[in-house]
């Protein structure tokens, strides 16, 4: 059971009042509810009914994409499903500050602090996995975490950089339509989920993570081009991060705070505490965890009135230009490979640009902006890699994405047995007419590639995805 410090209480009551803090209490002792995401543009009918299949029942809730989980939520973060990214397990109040920014694929997008990637998955979604779509990390193990759930849920549209935020307006300045600032916080708002926040809480840590959140909203503001939005977002209740950031934002730099529609249950940020006073903050709004069976979130909508001076001039040397259209001389016979071996039609393969990185290729959709790809440490999915007889061996998330428009050296799965020798890498023992890749699909889901060899079907499932535990229907 969690513990409420006298830190987080006294603090509690100060800025609210006791009934709150005593709400608090029930609150992080209770059990957090589960949501998940289903791509807005994917059939969700199909896969509620599949999840039924594991005794998970899910109940619509007011974000047309998010469900409830109502039965099942041992098992909604082990499904096969759940593994080939068909849905993402997040809180309802996370799904709120991309709902808000709601980008299009025509929108550069930038998600500020974006690891694990709850939502620069779901930005990617809203932008139909198209465009181009930056996600901003620090931390090194979070960055690992960020690039997992991008090659899960198989996002073509993402360009990973890890780069102190504050600093992201030296490589793109006045440059994005949407940007996402969700800040590192203090947590409040998620202790149910994080208890180890309770032991360390103390508002001279959250004055100066409130520090780094406005440092990174500069940052953000420069990198927006004049007209964009920005969406601030925390998951903590204190007003010291919140308002007293946004406060001094407003008053320095050339952004308007906006209203926009929550569907949640909310209430408006505080515009007077103390000395402090500001009526435009009634504009940002704070969901409290209890009205919502969900967590503590922070959203404030911001946007760019007019030019601002640049951090540092780039002196970036900008070297690394390699990106192939689909007719380009290089890339060409390697498309042509995936056509004759595997029957996928030039014009899909046309819908992306095609990037080298040693003997790999990767894969971006065709309409990502940035030519520079040195800046980041991860850019779109791997297509697959050049052995020495200059053939193309298809990796199994290029399989995932082109898999669906295959039409030859494509097979089909048809036992739990086999499932799960795939699943964990090994080799299926089955005679096939032809040796050679083949594109692996089960129940009309691709899981991914493999090669049939003479001691059988050799799995390629990608490692990292092999550990989970994954429960079969
Ligand atoms: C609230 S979390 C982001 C959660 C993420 N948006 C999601 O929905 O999955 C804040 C992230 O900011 C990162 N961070 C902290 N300081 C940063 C900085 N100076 N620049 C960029 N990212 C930072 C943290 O490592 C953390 O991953």
């Amino acid at each position: 059971m969690i513990e409420l410090s006298k830190n987080i209480a006294d603090y509690l009551e100060s800025l609210y009042d006791r009934d709150f803090v005593e709400n608090y209490r029930k609150y992080i002792e209770s059990y957090p509810n589960q949501y998940i995401r289903i791509d807005p543009f994917s059939d969700h009918q199909s896969l509620i009914e599949r999840l039924k299949n594991y005794g998970i029942e899910l109940e619509k809730t007011v974000l047309p994409f998010a469900y409830k989980v109502l039965k099942g939520s041992d098992k909604i973060g082990k499904t096969l499903e759940f593994t080939l990214g068909l849905y993402y397990v997040q809180s309802l109040s996370s799904m709120i500050p991309p709902h808000i920014l709601n980008p299009t694929y025509n929108d550069l997008t930038l998600d500020l602090c974006a690891a694990p990637g709850s939502k620069t998955t779901q930005l990617a979604e809203l932008m139909e996995r198209k465009g181009t779509l930056i996600a901003n990390e620090v931390n090194q193990q979070r960055v690992g975490s960020l690039n997992f759930n991008v090659d899960k849920m198989n996002l073509s549209c993402i360009g990973v950089m890890k780069q102190k935020g504050e600093l992201i307006s030296k490589t793109f300045d006045n440059f994005f339509d949407k940007i996402l600032v969700d800040a590192p916080c203090s947590a409040l708002g998620i202790v149910q989920k994080k208890n180890e926040v309770s032991n360390w809480w103390n508002l001279e840590q959250a004055e100066k993570i409130a520090e780094v959140q406005f440092k990174l909203l500069v940052s953000a503001i420069k990198a927006a081009k004049v007209g964009a939005e920005i969406i601030y977002s925390t998951c903590t209740l204190t007003i010291e991060e919140n308002e007293f950031v946004l406060d001094k934002i407003l008053k320095k730099y050339p952004v308007e705070i906006e209203e926009f529609d929550l569907p949640l249950k909310h209430v408006p940020g505080f515009t007077k505490f103390g000395e402090f006073e500001n009526p435009k903050l009634a504009l940002a709004k704070r969901i409290i965890p209890w009205d919502n069976d969900s967590e503590g979130f922070f959203v404030a909508k911001l946007r760019k009135k007019s030019e601002t001076e640049p951090l540092v001039q780039s002196n970036y040397s900008k070297s690394h230009k390699i990106f192939f259209i689909h007719d380009h001389k290089f890339i060409k016979p390697y498309l042509n490979q995936l056509h004759e071996y595997f029957g996928i039609e030039k014009d899909i393969l046309a819908r992306f640009k095609y990037i080298q990185s040693r003997s790999d290729l990767l894969f971006v959709n065709k309409d990502w902006v940035v030519e520079e790809n040195s800046y980041f440490i991860k850019l779109g999915l791997k297509l697959g890699v050049i052995d020495r007889k200059d053939k193309l061996n298809l990796h199994s998330d290029a399989a995932r994405t082109f898999g669906k428009f295959a039409t030859k050296n494509k097979i089909v799965i048809d036992s739990k047995e086999d499932l799960e020798i795939y699943l964990n890498g090994s080799t299926i023992k089955k005679e096939l007419d032809a040796l050679g890749q083949k594109i692996v699909e089960y129940e009309g889901m691709i899981l991914g590639s493999a090669v049939q060899t003479k001691e059988g079907l050799k799995s390629q499932f990608p490692r990292n995805l092999r550990t989970n535990e994954i429960l079969l229907q």
